[in-house]
């Protein structure tokens, strides 16, 4: 199994302090930036847009995967890939399109993920797996950081994990919600390769140590 990713939810950020808190995320040795974009729309809150993200990717090298919870994501792909985003997540919920909104985040040479809701089957995404960089399992209904993990996220993370190693398919499964140091063990056993953390990661008193902890209870 690869190392664990751990990927910082800057929703969870002070944004009136964001180059710092970006800049934390580095110094405590995570490799990713996780990028909650919300319309108020789709998820009743709202959040940043692609100029931030690209005023922002002047300050950061990491991993820049965005997570659009946006109503037809397809109309903003193009700018979210020109903002600088190495990761373009959209939801399955949000589009008439899935496939074609995949095809636009392709065609922008980005890495594509699709994320579901608690409520969205696996099932729904078997016709497209072999097309994804990611999956991302909302553990939580999107919206708002620092609430309660939803148990049965776990089965859908073992079906996407044994869809995985059945078919050869190379998407990364990443889990988004309610993620710390007390459940990192059972969804990594689950079959995890990437876990967004937000009130956990932010909260922490020593970042550095969080995530060193995180990673050595995720890769034993
Ligand atoms: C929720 C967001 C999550 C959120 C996670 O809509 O997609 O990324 O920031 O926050 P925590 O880790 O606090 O549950
Ligand atoms: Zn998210």
């Amino acid at each position: 199994m690869n190392n664990l990713i751990v990927s910082p939810s800057i929703l969870a950020a002070d944004f009136s302090n964001i180059v710092a808190e970006v800049t934390s995320i580095k110094t405590a040795n995570a490799e990713w930036v996780h990028l909650d974009v919300m319309d108020g729309n789709f998820v009743p809150n709202i959040t940043f847009g692609p100029k931030f993200i690209k005023d922002l990717r002047k300050h950061s090298d990491l991993y820049f995967d965005a997570h659009l919870m946006i109503e037809n994501p397809e109309n903003f792909i193009e700018q979210f890939a020109k903002a600088g985003c190495d990761g373009i997540c959209f939801h399955f919920e949000a589009t008439k399109h899935v496939h074609r909104a995949l095809q636009m985040v392709k065609a922008n040479k980005k890495d594509v993920g699709i994320s579901i809701n608690p409520a969205t089957s696996v099932d729904l995404l078997l016709p497209i797996l072999s097309e994804l960089d990611q999956v991302l399992v909302m553990s939580v209904n999107p919206g708002f950081g620092g609430q309660t993990f939803i148990d049965y996220s776990l089965n859908k993370i073992k079906q996407l994990h044994a869809l995985k190693v059945k078919h050869g398919y190379t998407y990364k499964i990443n889990c988004d919600g309610g993620a710390g140091l007390s459940n990192i063990i059972q969804l990594r056993q689950a079959g995890i390769d990437v876990v967004v953390t937000g009130s956990a990661f932010f909260g922490a008193q020593d970042k550095k140590a969080f995530i060193k902890e995180m990673c050595d209870k995720g890769n034993l």
